[in-house]
């Protein structure tokens, strides 16, 4: 393992800040193109702090849009049929250049914060589907992220990892500040709030939901065959929705696969008792005053 200097420095060539919301270097050479991105009126954006249930939520959604046809929702991997907005790697069309290819209504998936999404979105009055995935769980399935998908700077130990989460010292910043954010913008704006442990208690209900949001209604058998096809083992074996059709170099799901354990309470698995005391009390610290509550199992 490398010495926490060896890490900060490995970690400083990967990592810059965008606002003050630390991201990928990569990422923010694109962001000119990204903030100027022009929207769609009927753009549909998909969004979620990392780990909170995005591919989960985008199947969903490219099956409600392709009313449940399963072979349509097999012509392209999950990450071209919902392209990343502020993906930017060198060597393959950005999230921009691909939105630009793709014909309308479009899927779009981002991960920023709400004060960076580029005002087009807020401007073209887009529908918008947020996710939300208690921090327990995502702090754990973003430290595996963390060694599996080969863009992110070393999380060191699990211990570490958790500190620096807490911390906000993590790609796309604080999670605090992101669920938070997106909450209070429901005030004021079109914005479908949704939660992960909801969607895996009662997926049923929260598709409904999303099918009244959307306006549109499905017979039931096709409702049944969405919830079919974006159950986690279904999505496990498919190659259009699992990441393993990314080159290894990128992702390597030997070390941990892209669909990992899909359950809420993997944390309990993870966490030592003074941890999770540890991040009771912040959490306690850093939600107080707001209504937007979490079940962490
Ligand atoms: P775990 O690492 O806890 O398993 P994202 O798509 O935002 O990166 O989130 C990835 C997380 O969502 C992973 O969590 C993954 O297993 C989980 N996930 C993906 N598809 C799912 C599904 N159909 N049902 C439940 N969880 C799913």
């Amino acid at each position: 393992p490398l010495s926490a200097m060896e890490q900060e420095d490995a970690s400083k060539k990967k990592m810059g800040s965008l606002h003050g919301i630390p991201l990928f270097k990569s990422f923010i050479e694109g962001w000119p193109q990204v903030n100027a991105f022009q929207a769609r009126p009927d753009d549909l954006l998909i969004s979620t702090y990392p780990k909170s249930g995005t591919t989960w939520l985008s199947e969903i959604m490219d099956m409600i849009y392709h009313d449940g046809d399963v072979e349509k929702c097999r012509r392209d991997a999950i990450y071209n049929r919902v392209p990343f907005l502020e993906l930017k790697v060198p060597e393959v069309l950005s999230g921009v250049e691909q939105l630009e290819n793709t014909p309308s209504p479009r899927l779009v998936k981002t991960h920023l914060p709400v004060q960076l999404l580029p005002t087009s979105f807020w401007e073209k009055d887009c529908k918008i589907i947020y996710m939300a995935r208690n921090p327990k769980d995502v702090a754990i399935s973003y430290y595996y992220f963390h060694l599996m998908a080969k863009i992110h700077p070393d999380p060191g130990t699990k211990a570490e990892f958790l500190e620096n989460f807490m911390a906000g010292k993590v790609p796309y910043g604080s999670w605090y500040d992101h669920v938070r954010g997106w909450w209070e913008k429901k005030q004021e704006k079109k914005i479908l709030y949704l939660f992960y442990e909801d969607m895996k208690k009662d997926p049923r209900r929260e598709v409904q939901k999303i099918l009244q949001f959307l306006g549109k209604e499905l017979a039931e058998g096709t409702v049944e065959r969405i919830l079919h096809h974006t159950s986690f083992q279904e999505m496990k074996k498919n190659p259009a929705a699992n990441y393993e059709t990314m080159h290894s170099t990128e992702m390597d799901h030997k070390i941990s696969p892209f669909l990992r354990k899909g359950i809420s309470g993997d944390w309990k698995n993870h966490f030592t008792v003074a941890q999770n005391e540890r991040f009771d009390q912040h959490y306690q610290e850093h939600m107080a005053g707001s209504d937007l509550h979490f079940q962490m199992e």
